[in-house]
């Protein structure tokens, strides 16, 4: 009797498993047809239409770049059931415009390493952005204390701090989570917040916080004292990332036509007495195969490829000749942008300098605003763009005059991950100082 009893227990309960399951598979199914049905007229893979795993796993895997180019040569692809990306230059410049009604998406949210405090980048609340933007926009406006700074990490030799460890790390984690924002904001909750960089960190960007906390906090008790650094700026007013240096250094030792050309530039301009020891940016911009090869190693490995994903307004919007319904996710395609064989040519895969010269007005500057597409536009551009071209015309011809490089392993010259920035890890040359 008892036994009975269990067994009609037993049978109930699997039923009503079932029907849990079976309510579940429905919500699934019907959530999935939603989403395909949302962006279906959007081309893109099919499984990105209900799911956004698959753009998940090619992060997992540090490998979105190649990923993406296999389906680009198209203005708009779909990348997730609500994401799209565009490398259509002008609709990025429309999105990015200072009166453009679109506004941060969540994607941003992962970039806040410091528990409830934002930074520009991190900042979604739009007037508190521009706000906030305009006061350190000051800070880094060039000059020659700036391009001093850039250069700390490299007096000293060493990674003090750990702190580009910590960047390496911290970039793959920020970019993979910012393609799931519920991953996004979860990572801001309790027990993984604990995780984020505190002051009292032994090494990373915790450590940097404090050191920076501790200068601060110092030149205030001190009181201004017009010291044109950036710290002097940001209290008036209110990093620095190597990989495009070594990816040009790596194209340029494996195009020797490109590297003897831009070597004979520099030795015929320093011994014409126009190269100042270590060189000026300002004398570095007077020479045009350098000006090649710095454009063109941004272009074939651009510095960054952040997808920097805003949000469509209400009422929607039409985006590369599609109407996007009100929240679509729509992020920047560097990477199409930049390997587009029919704006930049069938050679778009080839790192040729010459592209960038002798050109009409008008090309060039369409091929700069290209290029320029991986610094983002209008009012969210990078503020670092400035340190970035400076510290390649600094750094290029400081190293390529002095040393010559040849890479260890041609077979396998280096590990290039794409976490938001191209991480480069195993990069390793002969270096012999030149006659
Ligand atoms: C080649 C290297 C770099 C690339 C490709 C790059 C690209 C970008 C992009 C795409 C954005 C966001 C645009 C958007 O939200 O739509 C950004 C923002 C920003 N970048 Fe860079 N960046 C680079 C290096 C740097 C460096 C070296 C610094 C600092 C010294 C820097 C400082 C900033 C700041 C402060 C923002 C936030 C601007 C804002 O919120 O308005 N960047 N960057």
């Amino acid at each position: 009797m008892t036994f009975n009893t269990g067994q009609s227990c037993s049978i109930s309960g699997v039923l009503a498993n079932w029907k849990v399951l079976l309510g579940l598979l429905i919500i699934i199914i019907t959530t999935s047809i939603r989403s395909y049905i949302r962006l279906s007229h959007v081309p893109g893979p099919l499984f990105q239409s209900i799911s956004s795993l698959g753009f998940l796993k090619t992060h997992l895997d540090g490998s979105p770049h190649s990923e993406i180019l296999k389906w680009t040569q198209r203005p708009l692809i779909k990348v997730g059931p609500n994401s799209v990306i565009t490398s259509d230059v002008k609709t990025v410049q429309r999105i990015s415009g200072v009166k453009s009604p679109y506004s941060k998406g969540g994607w941003y949210r992962p970039f806040r390493f410091i528990k409830e405090r934002d930074h520009s980048f991190s900042m979604v609340h739009e007037p508190s952005h521009t706000a906030f933007r305009s006061k350190i926009a000051a800070g880094f406006r060039g000059s020659a204390e700036m391009e001093q700074a850039a250069f700390g990490f490299l007096d000293e030799g060493y990674d003090f701090y750990g702190f580009l460890k910590w960047n390496k790390e911290f970039f793959s984690v920020a970019a993979t989570s910012a393609v799931l924002p519920t991953l996004a904001r979860a990572a801001q909750l309790w027990p993984f917040r604990g995780a984020l960089p505190k002051a009292t960190d032994p090494a990373g960007l915790g450590k940097f916080i404090r050191h920076s906390e501790e200068v601060v906090g110092a030149r205030y008790k001190e009181g201004p004292d017009g010291r044109r650094d950036l710290v002097g700026m940001f209290m008036k007013m209110g990093v620095t990332k190597d990989g495009a240096v070594n990816q040009t250094v790596l194209y340029l030792t494996s195009n020797p036509r490109a590297y003897k050309i831009l070597l004979s530039e520099l030795d015929k301009a320093k011994a014409d007495g126009l190269l100042s020891s270590p060189v000026q940016s300002s004398e570095a911009r007077q020479l045009p195969y350098l000006q090649a090869v710095v454009r063109e190693g941004l272009r074939i490995y651009p510095g960054g490829t952040p997808l920097a994903f805003k949000e469509v307004p209400i009422g929607g919007d039409m985006v590369a000749g599609y109407r996007l319904p009100a929240g679509t996710q729509v992020g920047m395609d560097v990477w199409g942008a930049l390997r587009n064989t029919q704006f930049w040519g069938e050679d778009a895969d080839l790192f040729r300098p010459e592209r960038w010269l002798n050109l009409a007005e008008a090309r060039f500057s369409s091929m700069v605003e290209c290029l320029d597409l991986q610094f983002g536009y209008g009012r969210y551009q990078c503020l670092g763009r400035p340190l970035v071209f400076m510290k390649m015309n600094k750094t290029l011809p400081e190293l390529l005059s002095r040393y010559e490089f040849a890479i260890v392993d041609p077979v396998h010259p280096a590990d290039i991950k794409n976490a938001g920035f191209y991480l480069m890890n195993g990069f390793n040359v002969v270096v012999t100082v030149r006659a």
